[in-house]
């Protein structure tokens, strides 16, 4: 199954609404590797004991774990909430995230800053590079149960743009955007 993304359009309509141009602009998995973005599709059933997860684990060195029920009844200020998701930021770490119910939109910056809409169900597990812009938002389902993994202790922290002189964005510049042809070699 491949994930769906597109390039979005940019208005003031609701940050939950698909925002996709007319006509829409699909953008491959392909180009999403480009900017750093790691996708699976893995059985959301069975996450518990899915063998594809624990390797995944195992080779990416993702020790912790733990669940993320985001609806109107389950957050305090919801809405409040949803506008801090979508405020666009950077991670000293990757943002990895599987989706095991419901849905949202992750949106990341492509190379030329345009957003790129990356929209997450049931199953689609994907991780975002240290040092990529980027912003997160439910659906107008308003309903999403995330898996979150990281490397050791976990550290939440977002850095609000502008951030070019953090050494994870040097980092991302250096790995995504400097050396793209070398970077694509790699894959
Ligand atoms: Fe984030």
């Amino acid at each position: 199954m491949a994930i769906e993304a597109w390039v979005m359009e940019e208005n003031e309509e609701d940050q939950r609404l698909p925002h996709k141009k007319n006509p829409n602009e699909p953008v491959p998995l392909s180009k999403l590797q480009e900017v750093g973005v790691l996708y699976w599709h893995l059985d959301p059933e069975n996450h518990e004991n899915n063998e594809e997860l624990k390797k995944i684990r195992e080779n990416r060195g993702y020790s912790y774990m733990d669940y993320l029920d985001l609806c109107p009844e389950k957050v305090e200020n919801y809405e409040q909430k949803l506008k801090n998701f979508y405020t666009e930021h950077i991670h000293a770490d990757e943002e990895i995230r599987y989706c095991l119910e419901g849905s949202g939109y992750f949106d990341v910056r492509d190379k030329d800053d345009k957003w790129i809409r990356i929209w997450i169900k049931a199953g689609d597990m994907i991780v975002l590079p240290a040092g990529i812009y980027h912003r997160f938002t439910l659906d107008t389902s308003n309903y999403v149960n995330l898996m979150r993994l990281f490397v050791g202790e976990p550290v939440w922290t977002a850095y609000n743009r502008p951030q070019e002189d953090h050494p994870s964005r040097q980092g991302y510049i250096n790995n995504f955007v400097k050396n793209s042809g070398i970077a694509l070699q790699a894959h």
